[in-house]
């Protein structure tokens, strides 16, 4: 059966960690080399086959958002826009976004993470497929101290998640892209603020963990995925994308080209984008591939 399956983009936060940079504009709006960061999440997303988007932001930068992203129809997706008042936590998405879902399941992923490895696209789409409750992916890292991290049995089972061990149990990290079935919100609402005052994503997984529902997908050595909350990390996910995209000769993390190649718009719609943006090298790409495909 085919689930129904809404996407969350988390979007909001304080992004002190990132001052001054974000001071006057939202993390997710910073450059990652030659596109804004949230544009990652979103084709993530759009990769995933999701389509109905809700992107939460903190009140000051929804604006901004909707001036870049628009409601998402250039795309043929489309995309709702909702406020996080204050950044109290990963779950607390479940318990803004509840009304939007109206039961559907969720892909979810967090605003400041990007993911990139050839077989991502058929691996989310087989965990869409999947019928626990929750599927994680889970990465391998050196500082596994910064992250959500799982913890493992004898047999090799996932027995814990913990957020941010002093020591932690396994090197593998659970990253920021979170397929939840449609007890998320009823699970967000039923979870208590962490010590350091969050409603932490990881109470949310280790209920589903309880309840023998929680799979986690490893991204192994083929994957990258970087968390962009360090001005390091920021720095060496713009180098990734600048080398793969040169080398190559191909856009990372295009939404019109994923629309194009889902048939979710046409060579039309994507000459026209083209000529919307211009002299840029974006813009030429777009037209390009429009040429390519034979639009008039
Ligand atoms: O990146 C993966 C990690 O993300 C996971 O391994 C952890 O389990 C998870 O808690 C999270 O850890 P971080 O320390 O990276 O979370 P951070 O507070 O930086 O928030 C991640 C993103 O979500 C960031 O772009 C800001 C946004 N955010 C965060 C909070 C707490 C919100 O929009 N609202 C919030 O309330």
């Amino acid at each position: 059966m085919t689930r129904n399956i809404k996407g969350i983009i988390l979007a909001g936060g304080s992004g002190t960690r990132l001052y001054p940079l974000t001071m006057a504009v939202s993390k997710q709006l910073l450059p990652v080399y030659d596109k804004p960061m949230v544009y990652f999440p979103l084709t993530t997303l759009m990769l995933a086959g999701v389509r109905d988007i809700a992107i939460i932001t903190t009140p000051q930068d929804q604006s901004q958002f909707v001036r870049l992203l628009g409601d998402g129809s250039q795309w043929g997706v489309s995309l709702t826009y909702l406020v996080q008042e204050k950044p109290e936590g990963l779950a607390q998405a479940y318990l803004i976004a509840k009304n939007f879902l109206n039961d559907a399941d969720s892909l979810m992923a967090l605003g400041d993470n990007i993911f990139f490895g050839s077989g991502l696209t058929d691996k989310l789409r087989t965990a869409t497929q999947s019928d626990k409750g929750a599927t994680v992916f889970g990465y391998q890292v050196t500082q596994p101290d910064r992250y959500g991290v799982l913890g493992f049995n004898d047999a090799g089972e996932v027995n814990q998640i913990i957020e941010k061990p002093n020591k932690p149990p396994s090197n593998l990290a659970v990253t920021g892209l979170y397929l939840l079935d449609k007890t998320a919100p009823a699970k967000a609402a039923s979870i208590k603020k962490s010590a350091r005052g969050e409603l932490e994503i990881t109470s949310v997984l280790n209920l589903y963990l309880e309840e023998g529902q929680l799979s986690v997908e490893k991204l192994g050595r083929g994957y990258a995925w970087f968390d962009t909350g360090t001005h390091a990390s920021l720095l060496e996910a713009g180098n990734f994308v600048k080398t793969l995209s040169e080398r190559q000769s191909v856009q990372i993390g295009c939404p019109e080209e994923i629309a194009f190649d889902q048939g979710w718009i046409s060579a039309d719609d994507l000459k026209a984008s083209g000529k919307r943006l211009g002299k840029s090298s974006y813009g030429e790409y777009l037209r390009a591939l429009a040429d390519a495909s034979g639009a008039p």
